[in-house]
């Protein structure tokens, strides 16, 4: 069947179809966070970007799909090659990971020789296999704290590299990368939301600007603040708007604002219900990394986890 022949089954259809084929494949369904509400529903796990690498890394499943960008099927191949691992859509590419080649961090490092290079895990492959630790937003604190070296080069994201300087001593080298979905929030964003809804809480996710972090009440990573919402009747959020509708699904009595209604990340949107199917059923596309690439990038995603999994 083709993928436009997906797309004219109805939902019921799509899922009892999925049903069988996971059975028979042994797959599990891992999604990100930002996942639109169809693909949500289908996934066996959700979660912000550790989770989903904890997941990859632990699951007895012979295939993962993974529902979200690029990096996060490739973090899942590298932490468990023996699985066969597909991305619904090629084209769901994350395009803060393309702000940093190895070329240019290699190039990069031998301008700073004593300093170790913590990547955030929103990058490629081949850049975790020249870095010396991953990190995600839930965990870049206490990875930059933990690290020996005093001095870091932390690629791409600078937002999140101020985030991390700011609770550190460390000296932090930032990668001039950002995430164009939350760069964009502003501080006047932070008092609006304050003026339509006093008192209550706003946490944002650290890819946001320094502005914005500093007059938020929170800081945290996409599952961080699923668990804040857990503890708040109302919040502000400050990230990618998928996010809310997970929250609005799991605790339906409270009530969660978006920080700024287009904080959209076009890429995340571009898996959908018939597209997930296609991909199991036809074991579309593939994720295959060079073994080289792959044993390196492990250890800097594997120091992450064993640090601060
Ligand atoms: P987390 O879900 O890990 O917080 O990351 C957010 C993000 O932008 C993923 O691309
Ligand atoms: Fe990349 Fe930002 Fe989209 Fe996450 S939200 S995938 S960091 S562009």
């Amino acid at each position: 069947m083709e993928l436009e022949d997906y797309g004219k089954l109805t939902n019921a259809e799509l899922g009892e179809r999925l049903s069988r084929l996971k059975r028979e494949k042994n797959a599990v369904i891992l999604g990100h966070n930002y996942q639109i509400e169809d693909v949500q529903l289908v996934a066996d796990h959700l979660g912000d970007s550790l989770r989903l690498a904890q997941l990859a890394a632990e699951t007895d499943a012979d295939v993962i799909v993974l529902c979200g960008v690029d990096f996060m099927a490739e973090s899942a191949k590298i932490l468990n090659p023996s699985k066969r691992v597909f991305l619904p859509n090629e084209q769901a590419t994350c395009p803060m990971a393309a702000m940093v080649t190895p070329e240019e961090l290699t190039g990069f490092k031998s301008k700073h020789p004593g300093a170790a290079v913590v990547s955030y895990v929103n990058t490629s492959a081949a850049v975790k296999a020249v870095s010396d630790v991953c990190c995600t937003s839930s965990n870049a604190v206490e990875v930059v704290r933990g690290v020996e070296e005093d001095e870091i080069i932390f690629v791409p994201d600078r937002n999140l590299a101020a985030y991390a300087a700011s609770k550190t001593d460390k000296k932090i080298i930032p990668w001039d990368g950002y995430c164009y979905v939350h760069d964009n929030f502003v501080a006047e964003d932070v008092e609006l939301a304050r003026g339509e809804h006093p008192g209550v809480p706003i946490v944002v996710h650290p890819e946001s600007p320094p502005e914005v972090v500093e007059s938020a009440d929170y800081v945290a990573s996409t599952s961080g603040m699923v668990k804040l919402g857990a503890e708040h009747d109302e919040l502000i959020v400050g990230t990618e708007v998928g996010l809310i509708e997970r929250m609005n699904r799991e605790f339906p009595e409270k009530s969660f604002y978006p920080l700024s209604a287009f904080a959209i990340c076009r890429t995340m949107k571009l898996t959908d219900l018939p597209r997930v199917v296609w991909a199991l059923e036809n074991e579309e596309h593939e994720i295959d990394i060079p073994e080289d690439i792959r044993s390196r990038a492990e250890g800097a995603l594997q120091r992450m986890l064993e640090f601060v999994g």
